[in-house]
């Protein structure tokens, strides 16, 4: 990955080790559908049960989610982050070392409780700690580390599923949950927050600390003439003022899941022996792949959103989507299960994860980092990251049935009709945050 050299290293050290908080939540999404399949076996579960430990994380994120917002407010960022690497680190060894499945489910809802207030925290977080014109680039990172760690998590649970060691599979997600918390001990908070708690100084020497002494001045100026009038009042977030980007938020985030990026992510072995495949291990190894390009599409999507801009590849990537769920459903639709279905649902997948890598991947979460005013950023967030979470569930535990009631071709082509609407929410209501500050943005809304 190429990183700009102008700007300080520290600013790069700070993304690098709060985006662990990334790692974990694509680790401990991905690893499951690998572990279950012997947890299954171990704990002689039913389907319902089966459902109940996959779906728990889910659960367990929209309440994380929820609560997250305001102690974003109370504890500050920085501090959250650490609370959420020991609430990992609490479920890991909860899941990994259980002897019965309700302590699994216990165990991964604490997960997902860490993975809904990381999710939102994380990117808001490196958002305030980053140069406008980079800001794009390192928010990113975030993503980069789920994608990541949905691909580390399918390669881990390959290496571990020769003798079914799924305690392995859950546990190793230790070794990240420490690293973030120690990491984040030594990082400093975030300026913005500190400001608007009224401890000046300390958000001017941290302002100076990562920034080039001009930039430095610039920010602490505008964010004090921000927070000024309003300082320490929480306003409603539910006002005519905030409403278009409560809307875009949320639109957003229903959007991002709708269009089904999860039945890929989590049902992909499965998809694959729709086509007839019969191998599992071949059926595992093509979903390695799906993840690999997920990885990589989304390393080209951090390069660009800086440069080309949000929208644009937000529109390109959305058109990719409707594009291959349209050929999949095509494919399903023309041909019966044979190898030659089975290539062609392998490119249509991986075209659709990579349309999915550079658009609406990284960059919902960056814009709800980048949009809101700072007197209601993490609430806001928090909103726009619980409905995110709602819809992964709805469309987790839907797809399933759908294909059951419509079948495989019109399943996807409902979601291909999805994403149309998708197109044209972005292209009426999304702005352009290329480089520009965040009070200049929030300044923006106060215009209109
Ligand atoms: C989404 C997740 C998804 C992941 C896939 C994230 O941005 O929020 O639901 O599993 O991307 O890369």
């Amino acid at each position: 990955m190429v990183l700009p050299r102008k700007y300080h290293p520290i600013i790069y050290v700070i993304a690098s080790i709060s985006a662990i908080g990334g790692l974990l939540f694509g680790y401990d999404t991905g690893v499951v559908s690998g572990a279950i399949l012997f947890i299954r076996e171990d704990f002689h579960l039913s389907d319902l049960q089966t459902e109940i430990v996959v779906a728990s994380i889910l659960f367990g994120a929209i309440f994380g989610a929820l609560l997250t917002g305001r102690w974003t407010y109370y504890l500050g960022r920085k501090k959250l982050i650490i609370l959420g690497a020991f609430i990992f680190a609490a479920g890991t060894l909860l899941s990994a070392l259980a002897q019965s499945i309700s302590t699994i489910i216990g165990g991964r809802i604490l997960l997902g409780f860490a993975i809904g207030g990381t999710s939102m925290v994380v990117p808001l977080y490196i958002s305030e700690m980053s140069p406008p014109k980079i800001r794009g680039l390192l928010v990113s990172l975030n993503q980069v580390m789920i994608t990541a760690g949905i691909f580390i998590s399918y390669l881990v649970n390959l290496y571990f599923a020769e003798y079914g060691l799924w305690r392995y599979m859950l546990g190793v997600a230790i070794l990240p949950a420490i690293l973030l918390g120690i990491g984040m001990l030594f990082l400093p908070e975030s300026p913005r927050w500190l400001l608007r708690q009224g401890l000046e100084n300390r958000a001017r020497a941290i302002l100076f600390y990562i920034h080039s002494a001009e930039l430095a001045e610039l920010e602490f100026n505008e964010i004090k003439m921000t927070v000024q009038p309003d300082q320490r009042i929480r306003p409603p977030i539910f006002q005519k003022k905030y409403f278009i980007p409560l809307i875009i938020g949320i639109g957003l985030a229903i959007f991002q899941q709708i269009t089904g990026i999860n039945t890929i992510i989590y049902y992909a072995p499965l998809i694959f022996k729709m086509t007839g495949l019969q191998s599992n291990v071949i059926a595992i190894l093509a979903t390695a792949g799906v993840g690999l390009v997920n990885l990589l599409m989304t390393l080209v999507a951090v390069q660009l959103i800086d440069r080309i801009g949000r929208r644009p590849l937000l529109l390109f990537g959305v058109g990719g989507l409707f594009f291959s769920l349209w050929m999949l459903g095509l494919s399903f639709f023309i041909t019966s299960p044979s190898p030659l279905l089975g290539w062609i649902t392998a490119i249509c997948l991986f075209l659709f994860v990579a349309s999915f890598a550079i658009s609406l991947g990284p960059i919902f979460w960056l814009l709800i980092s980048e949009i809101y005013p700072l007197a209601i950023r993490g609430r806001a967030m928090s909103v726009a990251t619980v409905v995110n979470w709602v819809a992964n569930l709805l469309v987790t535990v839907t797809f399933l049935t759908l294909i059951g009631h419509l079948g495989k071709a019109y399943t996807f082509w409902l979601y291909g009709i999805i994403t149309i609407g998708c197109w044209l929410f972005i292209y009426f209501l999304i702005p352009e945050t290329k480089g520009r500050r965040l009070e200049e943005i929030e300044q923006s809304w106060k215009n209109k």
